[in-house]
């Protein structure tokens, strides 16, 4: 049996996934709003086929609960699942993490073998350096009593369920042969290819990946933004034409490679910054990855300036924001570059904003503190706004230039 803690996009997709695999899954959260929502059927967040999966498994191979000392019991296997958000400095803060492995070892009562698996992104070197000197101090004989794994998710938003039964890979850290064995056994069903590697590269592989990530999007940006100096050139259109060539073709590692807004969402801002802290903090200063992170950085002032140049000086006019989540297929707003873009225009004086998504509006107004006013549908936006802005590239805005004669600022490059 496994214990899933925290049942975010992660973690949920995790439970159910395993429950899938025929595994019995305890499922712990400790927001008991997102608690009540998932015992009742319901996902907290958007995520197609997720919806169907906690249907399916909801009592029968998942069973949510608040009870530590009976999950923790019967369970061979305990997955943790919980934010590593931003923390001092840009390094990850595992506050959750820890707090998570102390109730877990509160709820031990006997000397069963027990691997904790942290599936949350933590920077290369954690597992060794901090949680396992962490158990010991907590009397835990590592590898003797517990195992400690790392079992990094490499899901999208939007295609979580998706991309966690159709993985590319499965990579698990190790450093036992037993927590080793007992892994490889929970995920024999997935025929996902599982890749055995030492603690720290487990944790580098997440970290390399979103980096890399990162660095295509920051490049294409930076691209955009010296096309835009140069002026007269159809930046979509280079990119476009780009993506034919053969060697960019074999999938959608393109959308990377494709100017914006800037990158956003939970994961790339906060892990780009932690990996840039946990290597400075090595003695090593990597100067491609500062700069990634200060293109990005400097992007809502870019894209508010863009949108500047085509509002004009008088702060009166109507700018209409299309699109809020971070991402199209998504009602996550965490670090959304429509948020940054509104509050960078909101700091010029520019208040006068209405906004549509088509999905994260509450979402959005929960999060954020900022001078604008939700429209129900797009036409509204479209009706009142003198300028309108693409902020996110939902399909519904694509045909957008034959709905308005408005100037459009395409930040996504979509039309
Ligand atoms: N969201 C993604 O696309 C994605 C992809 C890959 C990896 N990750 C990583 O996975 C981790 C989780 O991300 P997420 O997006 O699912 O986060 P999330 O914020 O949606 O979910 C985390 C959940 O953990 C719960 N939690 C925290 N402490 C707890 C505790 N002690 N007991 C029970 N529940 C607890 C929180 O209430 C929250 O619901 C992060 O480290 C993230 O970087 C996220």
């Amino acid at each position: 049996m496994v214990t899933v803690v925290g049942l975010g996009f992660v973690g949920l997709t995790t439970a159910l996934g395993f429950a899938e695999y025929g595994h019995k899954v305890y499922g712990i959260e400790a927001n008991l709003e997102r608690f009540g929502t998932i015992l009742g059927g319901k996902l907290p967040f958007l995520e197609p086929g997720l919806d169907e999966a906690l249907l399916r498994h909801l009592g029968n191979n998942f069973i949510p609960t608040t009870d530590w000392d009976e999950a923790i019991k019967n369970s061979e296997y305990v997955y943790y699942c919980v934010g590593t958000p931003y923390g001092e400095d840009g390094q990850a803060d595992l506050s959750f993490l820890y707090g998570a492995i102390e109730q877990t070892l509160a709820a031990i009562r006997d000397d069963k073998f027990r691997v904790l698996v942290t599936k949350s992104t933590i920077p290369p070197s954690t597992t060794e350096r901090r949680l396992i000197p962490f158990l010991q101090d907590h009397g835990v004989k590592v590898p003797d009593q517990m195992g400690i794994a790392n079992n990094p998710e490499f899901l999208r938003e939007g295609h979580c369920w998706d991309d966690f039964i159709h993985a590319d890979r499965i990579v698990l850290g190790v450093s036992d042969q037993r927590s080793e064995q007992m892994l490889k056994e929970l995920y024999q069903k997935s025929n996902v290819p599982a890749y055995c590697v030492s603690l720290n590269t487990g944790e580098f592989i997440k970290y390399l990946s979103n980096t890399s990530l990162a660095c295509l999007i920051s490049y294409a940006n930076e691209m955009s933004l010296a096309a835009d100096a140069i002026g007269g050139i159809d930046i979509a259109a280079a990119f476009r034409i780009l993506h034919m060539d053969k060697r960019w073709q074999s999938g959608s590692i393109r959308s990377y490679f494709y100017p914006g807004c800037g990158y956003g969402g939970y994961c790339l801002p906060k892990d780009t910054n932690a990996f840039y802290a946990v290597t400075k903090s090595a003695g090593f200063d990597g100067k491609i990855l500062k700069q990634v992170i200060e293109t990005n950085d400097a992007m809502p002032e870019k894209t508010a300036e863009r949108i500047i140049r085509v509002a004009g000086h008088d702060k009166n006019v109507c700018i209409g924001v299309l699109g809020l989540s971070f991402n199209p297929g998504s009602d996550d707003t965490r670090d959304a570059p429509s948020a940054k873009i509104i509050k960078e225009l909101n700091r010029k004086g520019y208040n006068n904003i209405v906004a549509y998504d088509p999905v994260a509006m509450e979402e959005f107004q929960k999060f954020y503190q900022l001078q604008y006013i939700c429209k129900k549908n797009c036409q509204q936006v479209l009706d009142d706004a003198e300028i309108l802005v693409i902020a996110t590239a939902w399909p519904e805005f694509k045909n957008l230039r034959n709905e308005t004669s408005k100037p459009i600022v395409d930040c996504r490059y979509m039309l």
